[in-house]
């Protein structure tokens, strides 16, 4: 494994810890509901994914990086803190997106190892239902804050996702696209 494809995968487990820890708070602070029961399901998947990933790390005879920020803690950044559960499903929903497209991204460079081929194609699964769910707890919300409120909140947060993207996965994609010409060079 090259310095770069170590980053990525450190970059990828911190990313899930983050997610878990996150979603795990935000579980405990709700009531029983609908939500309370896919957010809980959510949350342990993606302690599940920081495991794979630390896992995968391990079976490539490497140790993780410690990387201290998060892709999403530059969210919160840029957007602001998510105001009530519905600005933090609509962030949830944006956020899911980018990483599912990183994750088929990566998953399609060429001739990769087997062990971080089959963690992707497995988590990705999980993150096809995270935003099925969100945008199905999404539609629910309608009658409370509006249709027009909760689009209005999906395209702000989406604009910070560019934003954030544009600043902080420079470095991340820099690495990808490296990742991928050490790869085809030898495929
Ligand atoms: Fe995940
Ligand atoms: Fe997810």
């Amino acid at each position: 494994m090259t310095d770069d494809e170590l980053w990525i995968l450190s970059f990828y487990r911190t990313s899930e810890i983050s997610g878990a820890l996150f979603f795990g708070r935000l579980a405990k602070s709700l009531r029983p509901s609908e939500i309370q029961h896919d957010l809980s399901k959510h949350f342990a998947d993606e302690a599940q994914h920081a495991w794979y990933w630390t896992s995968c790390i391990a079976r490539l005879g490497a140790e993780p990086l410690r990387l201290q920020e998060a892709y999403q803690d530059q969210y919160f950044v840029t957007a602001g803190m998510p105001a009530n559960l519905m600005e933090v499903l609509a962030i949830t929903q944006i956020f899911e997106r980018r990483v599912i497209n990183q994750y088929a991204l990566h998953s399609r460079v060429p001739g990769l190892q087997a062990e971080i081929k089959e963690t992707l194609d497995r988590i990705m699964v999980d993150e096809k239902w995270h935003i099925e769910w969100v945008r199905a707890a999404l539609k629910r919300m309608e009658p409370e804050y509006g249709e027009s409120t909760i689009d209005a909140t999906v395209r702000r947060f989406w604009e910070a996702d560019q934003e954030v993207y544009r600043k902080t996965m420079l470095e991340h994609e820099a690495r990808v696209q490296s990742v991928m010409r050490a790869r085809e060079g030898q495929g």
